[in-house]
Formats: structure tokens, sequence, C-alpha cells
């Protein structure tokens, strides 16, 4: 006999939400009503008659946490309402002056202001949309304001609700929330990858960022994340007064919203609350890495307003670094891509906030000396956040007179070549620009992340590439084949394959990275983007001249130096050639595109922005098509003044010319 469609359809729905409900018990409420048993029995009953009848799945199916096929890309997609970041204070008087500038602002409110302190989770932030209250889409942060697609991985975790558990959901509702693992889980996992021979996460958030941006979500699935609820984007259909209330409606539908969440009205009551917090910090099962205050009022918080990429109604206060002491087995010096040795402690192993550290830098021989770190000393070593770890000072306590000093070697470790100190006498660098070690942390660079992007290029790899001479620079990369690739150790011909496609694959950078490739000294990551944007192609920043270099805001004589002398070397011809010949696209950077409200306008800026450096105004503004100019003048369209402005202002508004104030500035600018 076959069942009407009526009854299996209303079976299913019972079984989804008895699941659903079942999973919330276990998962948010640490609470379970039934053995696991029973709830693997109604699991299998579900997913049997899902099976059979494909089209009666609903949306928010318990099967379907896990099962989603890989995907090749992320998409992106646009927030909202921007997803901005904290403000942050390390110190009782920059707390002091935070509740300050809240009260002026709120000066004559009508109501006292309340403040809600919450956990600063150390994970991943993430949106997740909810239409009619079934999960619809989740996405990363991403830069705030765009963010990348993850709802297969986000429906994995647990404890998100893929309903919202009320019977008159809101038409919309944006949660917000950070994605975190708990520090054993974290050790397990590790443990589980260096078994296998797989790169350790270096912390709980690189743990839970790394496994909810998997393309394949049952990696994900695999992985234990949690998510904590902390805010909401945009509502419909619902309106709350209170973030205390809009926390209490997020825990009432099924979030995990933590607990250690207080109210206060009173400054004092918040420092006590922090240092419970700070002194409760090792025993959470998470990485906190502070504290932050919230206005509880949306109405104030409204009032208070927003900066660019922070809210002026909340701030996170920071713990101080985590220190542990350990004893220096060694120090060793490493050469890096520019030549500089860097002394490095060899540690015995400790654990410092929930990682286990090594090796930590000890920056250069003057810092050396002047903490006076000897080989056997015990030290104090410190971590915070995503910084690499380092040696706070010795523990004198402990000496015994068995100490080494540490001399900074006369000749590079690596090459033997001599060594010479700068002229600003911090760093010892080999001169030897063919340095293996050099040479390899060069060709490293170009192909990492922040350069052309080779995928699966590590540095073990390349040691042995430049030691087994298959490349002395970057361009060389290119010019491998399988028959060289053969010559190394554990090269199997699937991944020799992989190497030579990533290869290929990268050879249409764009122009901020390949310019970052380069490895030009004193220009990172930024400056790059700079230079791009300026420039245009790699071959007008190859032909500027040091004058032109230095016209540039944020290019100094130093680096202007540094850029000519590498453009001049003989050396850097041969290898941009052997680039080119390899054929390595080099890119037109777009100018950026969008409205030019400002298009051909003359500007000037005058007086202290609040928002905004110098710079990033003129950056902004050039960006809307004008041309900042220093003094005013009758040709001149408008003046943007900040705070405390000079005899620029009196002139432009003698001269009738518009004034920009802050407020309209930021709005041209359109949240950048
Ligand atoms: S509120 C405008 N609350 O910290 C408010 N953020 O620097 C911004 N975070 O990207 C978010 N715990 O990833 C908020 N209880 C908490 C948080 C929290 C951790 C993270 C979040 C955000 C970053 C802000």
């Amino acid at each position: 006999m076959t069942r009407d469609r009526k009854s299996i359809a209303s079976e299913i729905k019972e079984l989804t939400d008895k699941i659903n409900y079942h999973n919330y018990r276990y998962y948010v409420l640490d609470s379970p009503e039934v053995t696991d048993a029973e709830f693997d029995r109604l699991f299998d009953q579900l997913l049997k008659l899902e099976e059979q009848n494909p089209d009666l799945r609903l949306p928010d199916s318990p099967t379907q946490r896990v099962g989603a096929p890989p995907s090749a890309k992320f998409e992106q997609v646009r927030h909202s309402v921007p997803m901005l970041s904290l403000n942050k204070v390390a110190s009782d008087s920059e707390f002091a002056d935070f509740i300050r500038r809240v009260d002026a602002d709120l000066e004559g409110d009508r109501e006292a202001t309340e403040y809600v302190t919450e956990p600063k989770l150390d994970g991943l932030a993430v949106e997740i949309v909810y239409r009619n209250g079934v999960l619809d889409i989740a996405s990363t942060r991403g830069d705030g304001f765009t963010g990348e697609v993850i709802t297969d991985n986000v429906r994995t975790i647990r404890n998100i609700p893929l309903r919202l558990m009320t019977d008159s959901p809101p038409a919309l509702l944006e949660v917000r929330g950070e994605v975190v693992i708990t520090k054993s889980e974290f050790a397990k996992l590790n443990r589980a990858r260096e078994k296998n021979e797989e790169d350790v996460f270096a912390n709980p958030r690189n743990a839970a960022a790394g496994s909810l941006r998997q393309l394949d979500p049952k990696v994900t699935a695999s992985r234990p994340l949690v998510m904590f609820a902390y805010a909401i984007g945009l509502v419909e259909g619902k309106s709350f007064a209170t973030h205390s209330e809009t926390l209490d409606y997020l825990r009432e539908v099924g979030f995990t919203v933590s607990e250690q969440i207080r109210t206060n009205t009173e400054p004092a009551g918040i420092t006590g609350e922090y240092n419970t917090f700070l002194d409760s910090r090792i025993s959470l099962p998470f990485d906190v890495d502070g504290m932050v205050i919230k206005v509880n009022s949306y109405r104030q918080q409204q009032k208070l307003g927003e900066l660019s990429r922070s809210p002026r109604w909340a701030v996170a206060w920071k713990f101080p670094p985590e220190q542990a002491t350990t004893v220096v087995e060694n120090i060793e010096v490493q050469v890096g891509r520019t030549g500089i040795l860097t002394p490095v402690a060899h540690l015995k192993p400790v654990r410092v906030g929930g990682v286990e550290v090594k090796r930590a830098s000890l920056h250069n021989e003057d810092e050396l000396k002047r903490k006076d770190i000897r080989i056997g000393d015990t030290v104090v070593v410190q971590r915070a956040g995503d910084v690499i770890p380092e040696v706070v000072e010795p523990v004198s306590d402990k000496r015994t007179g068995d100490e080494q000093q540490f001399e900074m070697p006369r000749k590079c470790p690596v090459c033997d070549s001599p060594v010479s100190k700068d002229p600003d006498g911090v760093y010892v660098r080999c001169n030897n620009l063919h340095c293996p070690a050099q040479v390899a942390e060069r060709i490293f660079h170009f192909a990492s992340k922040a350069g052309v992007d080779i995928d699966g290029i590590g540095m073990k790899l390349v040691e042995q590439m430049v030691n087994l001479e298959l490349i002395e620079d970057a361009a060389d990369l290119y010019y491998l084949t399988m028959e060289k690739l053969s010559r190394m150790e554990r090269m199997g011909e699937k991944l020799a394959e992989n190497i030579l496609t990533s290869i290929e694959q990268s050879k249409n950078p764009d122009l901020p990275h390949l310019i970052n490739a380069l490895g030009i000294r004193n220009v990172g990551e930024h400056l790059a983007s700079v230079l791009a944007q300026h420039f245009s192609t790699l071959d007008n920043f190859r032909e500027s001249t040091a004058e032109e270099l230095s016209g540039i805001d944020e290019v100094g004589p130093i680096v202007a130096e540094s850029i000519r002398s590498y453009f001049d070397s003989e050396e850097t011809r041969l290898f941009l050639e052997k680039l080119r010949d390899a054929g390595m696209a080099f890119p037109v950077e777009e100018s950026e595109t969008g409205p030019k409200p400002l298009d051909g306008q003359s500007i000037v800026i005058t007086g202290t922005l609040e928002n905004y450096s110098r710079s990033q105004a003129k950056k902004i503004l050039e960006g809307l098509g004008a041309k900042v100019v220093s003094s005013v003048s009758k040709k001149t369209n408008a003046v943007l003044v900040g705070a405390n402005p000079g005899s620029k202002y009196n002139k432009a508004t003698e001269l009738g010319i518009r004034i920009i104030n802050e407020n309209d500035f930021v709005e041209l600018a359109g949240g950048k």
C-alpha cells in the first residue's frame, strides 16, 4: 500500500522538528533529553523518508547539515549593513577616555547610560541571514562590506539553528556572531594533523577560520565548530530597543549566546568585570582576547554614531599578552629575504596562550644585547594575538653563571660571506645576493599568497629546488619541467604535474601583487598597492625617477632610493626579461572605477580630520576624481575642513569657496 503524500509530508515535518529540537537540547543547552541511540534512530528514519521522497525534504532538514558537495570557489555577497570592527583600549586610562567621550556625546540625554560587557571571542565573524525564520545565506565578514558566501559550511555547525525557534519569525533577521573552536578540540585537531604530516594551525582562531573557509563542507562538518551570536544586522518585521533585549531574543530563538554577559551603569563595575574576566581567562574553554563593552540602548547608540570602520558606542578592552617562562636552549641565526641576519631563540617547548612555542625571534643584535638574553637563560616569553612569540626578558634570579653570551657571527652562517652592519646600525646583513638562504626566501616570497600566489609551493620545496640548482631566481620557476622536478626527493608524477599547473596559473597576477612579489627592499604589501595605483603599469613604475617617486605621499627618500637601486641593477633587468619571456603577463592596474563626483575639481585640506589621516583623505578624494592641492586660490573648488583649521579656511570663506566638513566628506566617501 502506498501511503498518501500528505501523511508522509507531515511525518517528515514532525521528524525534522523533533530532531532540530533534540539537536538544540544537545548542542546549545548541553542538556539532551534523549539518548544518542534514540537520536540516531530518528535521524535514520528521516533520512530514509527523504531519500524516498526527495521533493518533500524541508529547507531546515537536519540531514542537510553534512551533505553539500564541494564548490570551486566562494561567491561574494555584500552585507546590507557593514560589519564594523571595534576600536581598542588597552588600559584603565584608555577605558576611562572612552567613558568620558560617551558621557560627553550623550550629555543631557534623558536616560542614564547602561553598558553591556561580553567576552571578545577570538574566531571568525560570520553573518547568517534568516528569511521567514529559515536559514537562507551565511557569509564571512570579509572586508566588512563584502564577504564570502559559506552557507553550506555554516549549516554544518550544530549549534546554529536551521530554523528560528519561534512561531512568528521576522520576515528578515541577520544574525552576527563569532565562530570558534575550543582550545581542547584545537589541540586534538593539531595532534591529528601532525600525525598525518599536515601543517598545524598556529592558533585556535586560524583553525576555526581555516575550517570554515573550506570549499568542501564535509571538511567543515568534521571540525567541532561553535558559534556565539553577539549582534544583528538588518531586521524586518521586528524591532528591539536595546542590545541586551536582542541577545535575549537570539537566545530564545535557538542561538548560543555567551553566559558571561553583564550590564553595568558604573564604570567601576565594568573595570571589576574586566578583572574577574581576566583572572578566569585560562580556565575558559575558548580563546578570549578581551572584553567588549557596548552601550546598551540602540537610541543612544544611534546618537553616538559611527566612525568610518568602527562604532563610537563600543570598544574592545584587550587582554595583555599571555606569558610563560621557559629555557633558551640555543640561539641560532636565520638569514632573511633581504639578507638580514635574525637571531632566533630555540626554546624548551612551552605553552603560551594555548599554543606551543618552540622558537622566538630576538629581532636584532641591539635588541638581544639590550635584553641581555643568553643561551641557558630562563626567560619570559609572550604571545599577543597573532603576533610572533617574543622573548621579553631573562629571569636573572635563575642565572647559574653557566649561561653563554651570544655573539652575532661575522660571516653568513649559510654562505660564509662576510656580513656588515647597516649604516643606521640595527641590522646585520649578508651582502651576497646569491646566498642560498636569501635566494630561497626571495623565491618563496615571490610565490607566496601576497606575491603571485603559486599554490602548493612551500619553503621546504623551494629550498630543495635551490639546493639542487633547479632554480636560481623566481623567474626560473617558469622554466621548470617534469624532468627537472623528477630529480627532487619524494616527487611523484602527480605532485609534479600539480606544481607545474599552479606555476602556469600564476602568470596573470594583478599589479599590486606583482610589485609586492618582486621583494623590493622597503616595499611591502601596502606600498605595493599604492605604487600600482599611481603608476598603472610595471613599465611606468620601472622608469620613474627618484624625484617622481619621492613626490608620492607615502614614499620617502629611503624608499625611493631602494626602488631606484632595485630597477637600476642589471640583475633586475635580466630577471624581468626572463619573466616576460616566460609569458608572465605584466598587468595594467585599472584606476578605481565608480562614480567620480569630484571629477577635475581642485580641493584643499585643512585642519585635523577625526576619522581619516591626511593621506587617507587625499586618496579618497583622488579616487573621487579630485586633485588635492596645497594652497587656496580662486581656482580652488572646495576646501575640506577638519578641527582647528588654519588660515586656509579663512581665505576660503573670504573667496566664497565651498566648504566641505567631515560629515559631508564621510558621505562623499561612501563608507570608505
Ligand atoms: S560586536 C560593531 N561583539 O571582534 C560591533 N564583536 O573588532 C562589532 N568579536 O569582527 C562586532 N567578540 O569578529 C562584537 N562580543 C563581540 C565580539 C566581537 C568577538 C570580533 C568580531 C569583530 C571583531 C571586531
